[in-house]
C-alpha cells in the first residue's frame, strides 16, 4: 500500500454511508446549521446504495380512518413486543411529516384519481398506510434525497472510500480511518460528530434480497470500538425472493392481491396460524384475503413447515413455492407492479401476467444493530447511528414491511440534529492524534493482507463457509445445537481469516482489498448474531427456537446487547420501554 498521507481531512460532522439515512442526515445538518461542514463517506457512489432497490413503500398515517395509535400498535405487536414503545411513538408521530417533506423534494408518490396520496395494504398493517411510488419507491426516494443533498454547499462527498476504523481520542469518536479506493491510501478524516448510516448485513446469509454491498461494515466498526450490537438474533426473512439471486418480489405484489400456492396449487397459508383473518369474495381464490398479508416471520415459518410436509417444489436453488399474480391482470400489473414484471422477465424468464413466479424466503433485514437511544446516540460520545445499521429500537423481533424507509428518514434526521448539538459543544478535533492512528491502521492492513507468501486462505472459501454456517445454524428455525455449531464455525472462520492473503497487491482500485475488509465485517456481525441467538432461549418474532417454542416474557422481554471481547462476545440485556401497550398476543387481519 502507499504511504499514509500525513494531512488530516476534517469536517464538523462526518457521515459514514451514502444511502437514504446518510443523505437524510446530510440534508438535516444543512437545515439545522448551514455553517457546519459535512463529509459523507461512501464505499460506493451514493445512488448505488441499497435504498435504491426498495420497492413496496414507506409507512405513515395519512387516512382519516387511521391514527397514530393504530400505527403504533401494529408496529409493536408486529415486533412481538420487543420494540421500545417510546421510540415507536416518536417514529409514528414524525413519519407523515417526513414523507410529505420528501414529496416537496421531488418524490413522486403515487396518487388516487382524486389527487390524494395513494396508500396500499402491507403485511401486518391493519390499516392501509403504505405510501408508494409505483413499485420503485426506494429508487425515487434515493433520487429525491440525493438531488436535495447536493444542493448544500457545505457537503463534501468521499465516494469510493471505505472506513476501516473509528478514531477515538479523549474518550470521543473524532473521525474515521478510511481507504481511498483510487489510491489505496488510508487517511484520517476527522469529525466532531460521526453518524453511522451503513445499512444492514444480509450478506452473512447465502440467499438475500440485500445488495452485495450490505456487509455490516458500520455495525462492525462500532462493535470493535466497544459499542454494543443490540438484538442481533432477530434477522428477517422476506417470504418472496427469487430463488438463486434472492431478488425481492415486493410484498406489494401480495398487497395488490397476489397469493401464495404450494406444489398442489393450494393456498397453503390457510392451514397456518397467522393471526385473525377475514373472508372476502375473491372469485379466483375465495378464501382468506389477509393470509398473504400476515407478518413476514409467520409467512416464512409457514413456508418452512410446508417444506417439511413435502408440499414445496424443488429447483436448482432449493425449495420454492409459487406467487400467483395472474388474476390481477396486465393493466394493474403494469400500473402498480411494473418492476416486478420486469424483474421476473429479466431474471427468471417468465411473465407474471401469464405465469407463476417461483419464490422462497430470503434474508431481507436486520432488526438488530448498533445500540442507540431515541436521539440516535450510542454509548460512545460523538458516535450516532441511524437506519438499518442502528437499533433504536422500533422493529423489535420482527419489522413490518414499509416501516424501514420511513425509519431511515425519521432517525437519519434525528441523528443529524443530535450530531449538530454535539459538534457545537465539542469543537475540537485532535488532528495529530487521529492522523497517527490512521497511520497505524494502514500498517495493520498492509501487514495483515499484503505480505507475500503469508496466506493460505481465500476470501471466497471463507465467505461460502460463513454463508453455509449461518443458513444451517441460524435460519428460520434454530436450536441450541444448531446455534452452538454455528458459533463454533464462525470462531474457526475468524481464525482462518487471519491467513487470508490477497492475490492483488496493487493500490489502484484494489477491489479485492475491499472484499477482504467486508469479509472481516461479515464475520464480526455473524459472531454477534449467532451468540445472541444462542443465548435467547425462547421464540419471539423472527427468532424461532424449535427447542424453546414459546415466548418467555419473564426472562426475555429484554434487548440483548452483544459486546466484543477477545473470545466469544459477552451478551448482556437491557429493559424494553413499555409505555401504553402491555405485552399481548399478536393478532393480524382486519378488526
Ligand atoms: O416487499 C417490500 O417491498 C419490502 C418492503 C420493506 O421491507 O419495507
Amino acid at each position: 500500500m502507499g504511504s499514509s498521507d500525513s494531512t488530516c481531512l476534517s469536517h464538523d460532522i462526518l457521515i459514514v454511508g451514502g444511502g437514504g439515512a446518510g443523505l437524510r442526515a446530510a440534508i438535516a445538518i444543512g437545515e439545522e446549521n448551514p455553517d457546519l461542514t459535512v463529509g459523507v463517506i461512501s464505499k460506493i457512489y451514493p445512488m448505488r446504495s441499497h435504498t435504491v432497490s426498495a420497492e413496496g413503500g414507506a409507512a405513515a398515517v395519512i387516512q382519516s380512518s387511521d391514527s397514530h395509535d393504530h400505527h403504533c400498535y401494529d408496529t409493536i405487536s408486529g415486533a412481538d413486543w420487543l420494540a421500545d414503545q417510546d421510540a415507536v411513538e416518536t417514529f409514528v408521530e414524525e413519519a407523515p411529516r417526513e414523507l410529505l417533506q420528501l414529496e416537496h423534494w421531488g418524490c413522486p408518490w403515487s396518487r388516487n384519481p382524486d389527487g390524494t396520496v395513494a396508500v396500499r395494504p402491507f403485511g401486518g398493517m391493519k390499516i392501509e398506510r403504505t405510501w408508494y411510488a409505483s413499485d420503485k419507491t426506494g429508487f425515487h426516494m434515493l433520487h429525491s434525497l440525493f438531488q436535495t443533498a447536493i444542493q448544500y454547499d457545505n457537503v463534501t462527498r468521499y465516494d469510493e472510500w471505505f472506513a476501516t476504523k473509528l478514531l477515538i481520542e479523549d474518550g470521543r469518536c473524532q473521525g474515521v480511518a478510511a481507504v481511498e479506493l483510487g489510491t489505496g491510501q488510508v487517511r484520517a478524516i476527522g469529525g466532531k460528530g460521526v453518524i453511522m448510516t451503513t445499512g444492514g448485513a444480509g450478506r452473512i446469509f447465502p440467499f438475500t434480497t440485500n445488495a452485495a454491498v450490505k456487509t455490516g461494515d458500520g455495525m462492525a466498526l462500532a462493535y470493535r470500538a466497544g459499542v454494543a450490537l443490540k438484538d442481533m438474533e432477530f434477522v428477517q426473512y422476506h417470504p418472496t425472493g427469487l430463488p438463486g439471486t434472492g431478488i425481492l418480489i415486493t410484498e406489494a405484489s401480495r398487497g395488490e392481491g397476489g397469493v401464495l400456492l404450494n406444489k398442489n396449487g393450494e393456498r397453503y397459508l390457510a392451514n397456518y396460524d397467522l393471526g385473525e383473518a377475514v373472508d372476502v369474495n375473491d372469485e379466483r381464490h375465495p378464501v382468506k384475503r389477509t393470509m398473504e398479508l400476515g407478518p413476514r416471520d409467520r409467512l416464512s415459518q409457514a413456508f418452512e413447515l410446508e417444506r417439511q410436509k413435502g408440499n414445496t417444489l424443488q429447483g436448482e436453488y432449493g425449495d420454492y413455492v409459487h406467487l400467483d399474480l395472474r388474476h390481477i391482470g396486465e393493466k394493474k400489473i403494469n400500473k402498480k407492479l411494473p418492476f416486478v414484471r420486469e424483474l421476473c422477465q429479466n431474471y427468471v424468464g417468465i411473465d407474471p401476467v401469464h405465469e407463476l413466479i417461483p419464490v422462497r424466503p430470503v434474508i431481507h433485514y436486520m432488526m438488530g444493530g448498533i445500540d442507540t437511544d431515541l436521539q440516535a446516540a450510542t454509548s460512545l460520545p460523538g458516535l450516532f447511528a441511524a437506519g438499518e445499521c442502528a437499533c433504536v429500537s422500533i422493529n423489535g423481533a420482527n419489522r413490518l414491511g414499509s416501516n424501514s424507509l420511513t425509519e431511515l428518514l425519521v432517525f437519519g434526521a434525528r441523528a443529524a440534529r443530535s450530531a449538530v448539538r454535539f459538534a457545537e459543544q465539542n469543537s475540537t478535533i485532535n488532528k495529530q492524534a487521529i492522523t497517527a492512528q490512521a497511520t497505524q491502521e494502514q500498517t495493520r492492513i498492509r501487514e495483515q493482507f499484503f505480505q507475500p507468501g503469508k496466506g493460505t486462505e481465500t476470501i471466497a472459501s471463507i465467505r461460502v463457509d460463513l454463508n453455509r454456517a449461518l443458513e444451517q445454524g441460524a435460519g428460520i428455525y434454530r436450536t441450541e445445537e444448531s446455534l452452538q455449531t454455528a458459533c463454533d464455525q464462525v470462531r474457526e472462520l475468524k481464525e482462518r481469516y487471519k491467513s487470508v492473503e490477497l492475490a492483488d497487491h496493487s493500490l489502484t482500485f484494489n477491489t479485492e482489498l475491499i472484499a477482504v475488509l467486508e469479509l472481516g465485517s461479515l464475520l464480526d456481525v455473524a459472531e454477534a448474531v449467532t451468540h445472541s441467538a444462542l443465548q435467547r432461549r425462547e421464540s419471539r418474532g423472527s427468532h424461532q427456537r424449535s427447542d424453546h417454542a414459546e415466548r418467555d416474557d419473564e426472562q426475555f422481554l429484554k434487548h440483548s446487547l452483544a459486546y466484543q471481547t477477545d473470545g466469544n462476545p459477552r451478551i448482556e440485556y437491557s429493559d424494553v420501554s413499555i409505555t401504553r401497550w402491555p405485552p399481548g398476543d399478536r393478532v393480524y387481519g382486519s378488526k
